[in-house]
Order: structure tokens, then sequence, then C-alpha cells
């Protein structure tokens, strides 16, 4: 591949709305792929562009960064994805998206009591979460749906 083919840091920031330390992370993760420049800098292939595009949108639909590997990993050869990808994916995320949508109805319709925080601040936690015992659990709302209580995209997307 040419060099002058390749984009630097700044323009993937700049097209990508990604902070350098979160494309620094996704090359960690082995989410995207960077060649390095003779000064040791990063450069990018354009396809980059395009699967970053798919990291946020996944990201949004809230797909793990485990999840997001693994969409990523069955595009043959590490490419980028094609529509006929997008058209598949589309479709397990659709799925997803009406887990969500119920999950955020379950919530709407319980947010007035307890959540199982660990907050004990409503006369319901007395009931549904009495002595924190959901604080025993783990970590997170324990009686908010499962799909909700995923680690916040940038506790995810930092370094
Ligand atoms: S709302 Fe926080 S423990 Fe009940």
């Amino acid at each position: 591949m040419d060099a002058k083919d390749l984009l630097p840091m700044g323009e993937i920031t700049r097209r990508s709305g990604f902070a350098a330390s979160a494309i620094r992370y996704y090359e960690a993760e082995g989410l995207i792929e960077a060649h390095r420049s003779g000064g040791g800098q990063r450069r990018f292939e354009r396809g980059v562009l395009r699967r970053l595009a798919f990291i946020r949108a996944a990201s949004n639909v809230g797909l793990s960064i485990e999840e997001i590997r693994d969409e990523l990993g069955r595009l043959p050869g590490n490419r980028t994805p094609t529509k006929a990808d997008w058209h598949r994916i589309s479709r397990h995320w659709g799925r997803r998206l009406d887990e969500q949508i119920a999950a955020l109805q379950r919530l709407k319709g319980g947010l007035d009591g307890c959540i199982g925080c660990g907050c004990l601040s409503l006369r319901s936690c007395a009931f549904s979460n009495p002595d924190d015992v959901h604080g025993e659990d783990g970590a997170g709302a324990r009686l908010l749906p499962d799909s909700l209580r995923r680690p916040h995209p940038t506790k995810r997307a930092s370094g």
C-alpha cells in the first residue's frame, strides 16, 4: 500500500469523532489495525473509518467490546463490513434492540421503585432490597434488566 493512501491519527479522529485514546484502545483490542510510519506514528487505511463507524453504531446498540470483536471477527480477511454484512448484522441488532426496548419499558414503569443500587433511600428498598441484600449479587443496580447494567462505554473505551 502506498504511504500516501494512509491516514494519520489526526485525520482519523476528525473523521470518526473518536478521541485518539479510543482509537489506540480499539487498536490494542484488535478491532482496528494501524501501520507505522518511518517515525513510528500510526497510519490507518481508509477502511478503518468504516470499522470505526461500525464500532460506534454497535456501542450505541449496547454491544460489549467482546460482542463487537465477535461481529468484526466474522468478516473474512478482517475486511470492512459490506452492505450484505450490514444487512445480516442489523437483523441480529434488531433482536437486540427489541430486547433493549422491552427493558427500557420495564424501567420506565419501575424507576420510582427500588432498583437495587445500594442506596436504600426509598421506602420500597426495605421490601425489594432489605439490608442491601442485592449487594451480594455483584456490582450495579441489581434489579435493573441485565442489558441496562452494562459497563458505561467510557469504561470500555478509555486508555
Ligand atoms: S433504589 Fe437504591 S437500593 Fe433501592
